[in-house]
């Protein structure tokens, strides 16, 4: 039966036992939790400043923490053993382990509030970690990770979340520290997880951030099915998920550099959504005629890209593509610019459907992202692409990949009476079939009904 999975997650009492086991102490812990997410539409448009529409998951990460001795130490301990103890010194500069290694989103989490608060003490403390959300699944685990030991560390330098730090600051605050760990995400994951909320989805705007509710679907489930591709955020993925921020500043710097042409006078944008909601405020149609005005060929070689902007190659690279190979034919800016405005509008009339409770309209919204993700942004895998298929085929009214993409999980808005039908044809055709029966990493398998959960807070 394709059910919402019972909450498996370490219950505070028995996590805090662990904690005093594990770090040998007698005193009592304090315990945080933070969710997952799973992304409803608006794909790789966060960090452009553009909308999502996100929802919180109920598995999450737990922290039992507590401040400890004045030699700076932070030691952290999973219950899960295929994570090894590891252990840092907070300071001024926390230098990063290397690439892959989990202390480093404890890491960034105490970085960003060291340099938030301007922190001079810098307090040792000992975390317990305990999860249950798959892992390089997109459902945002490292995200929860940052903002669980953040909460943690909040306590440990004694400051009282919506009190010293709001839940706003605070995501904005841990959306720029997650850049430590070497992605240039957006700031979606960290909101979701601070401010969702279990009766809603959220959309979500950005520079400034804003919340608004918008209702779930009554008649029909939100169900997730992992692709069981990896989607790691280190090595070869890291570099695929950065090109896009990277892609999207070249093509914000092309499209300001036309408009100052056209009107002779300078433009400052700092990211793409600064077209519409910075002083410009200009509508869908009007950035759609300004990209086709950017844009008239689909690719611009690198050397085109450095001409249109007056500098040099070299300046070019330096300033937004870094080591990003160019393709044969140059860089597809024009889908890439393509799916930045789509996906926008996908999710103003996304939110519309939800409000208006039109399930119908919000299947197609999802249908067409995933292919404007495929083939426009181009961070689809063939799995996914079956998966997406399949789910159609049993009939969800809409089926997509969600969050960073290159593997992960597919979101998939199924009629509530269909439900187990759908499981099982999907297990059939995709898991059995596609897949030959791989087995899944998650002891509740590859497939669950969202069931929204409450935003991070302390238990
Ligand atoms: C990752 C990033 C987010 C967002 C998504 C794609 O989850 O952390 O900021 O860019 O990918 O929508």
């Amino acid at each position: 039966m394709l059910t919402t999975p019972t909450n498996r997650a370490a219950p505070a009492a028995v996590l805090k036992d662990r904690f005093r086991e594990a770090f040998a102490c007698a005193d009592e812990p304090g315990v945080c939790r933070a969710p997952g997410r799973v992304n409803l539409i608006g794909e790789h448009t966060d960090y452009n400043g553009l909308p999502v529409l996100p929802v919180t998951i109920h598995q999450d990460i737990r922290v039992a923490f507590a401040p400890t001795r004045d030699d700076g130490r932070v030691q952290m301990r999973n219950l899960d053993p295929s994570f090894p103890d590891a252990t840092f010194l907070n300071d001024s500069a926390i230098p990063p382990s290397p690439a892959g290694h989990w202390e480093n989103y404890t890491k960034a989490a105490v970085t960003g509030l060291n340099r938030h608060f301007g922190v001079r003490e810098f307090v040792g403390m000992d975390l317990l970690v305990g999860g249950t959300i798959p892992m390089s699944a997109g459902l945002s685990s490292s995200s929860a990770l940052v903002v669980a030991c953040a909460l943690a560390y909040l306590r440990c330098l004694d400051k009282r979340l919506d009190h010293d730090i709001s839940r706003i600051e605070l995501a904005a605050v841990l959306a720029e520290a997650e850049h430590y760990v070497g992605t240039r995400g957006g700031g979606m994951d960290q909101a979701i997880i601070l401010l969702g909320d279990e009766r809603a989805a959220c959309r979500i705007d950005f520079f400034p951030l804003r919340v608004e509710h918008v209702p779930l679907p009554q008649d029909h489930a939100i169900v997730v099915s992992n692709s069981l591709v990896k989607a790691e955020k280190t090595g070869e993925t890291l570099h695929l998920y950065n090109a896009g921020p990277r892609l999207c500043q070249l093509i914000c710097a092309m499209a300001a550099h036309q408009l100052c042409r056209e009107y002779g006078e300078s433009v400052e944008l700092t990211r793409l959504g600064d077209l519409w909601f910075g002083n410009l405020c200009l509508t869908h149609a009007e950035v759609a005629e300004l990209f086709d005005r950017t844009f008239p060929a689909a690719s611009v070689t690198l050397k085109e890209a450095a001409g249109a902007l007056g500098l040099s190659p070299t300046q070019v690279r330096d300033r937004w593509l870094g080591d990003l190979r160019e393709p044969d034919g140059g860089f597809p800016l024009r889908a890439r610019a393509r799916h930045q405005l789509t996906e926008h509008q996908r999710v103003d009339a996304a939110r519309d459907a939800l409000l208006a409770e039109d399930a119908g309209s919000l299947g197609t919204l999802m249908n067409d992202s995933h292919e404007s993700c495929a083939c426009d942004y181009q961070i689809s895998c063939p799995e996914l692409d079956m998966l997406v298929k399949i789910a159609r085929e049993a009939g969800a009214a809409g089926a997509r990949l969600t969050g960073a993409g290159f593997g992960g999980c597919t979101v998939n808005l199924v009629p509530r009476d269909i439900l187990d039908a759908f499981g099982r044809e999907v297990h059939r055709c995709y898991y059995r079939d596609y897949l030959g029966n791989r087995p899944s990493p998650h002891p509740q398998g590859p497939m669950f009904v969202v069931q929204a959960s409450p935003a991070a807070g302390y238990l």
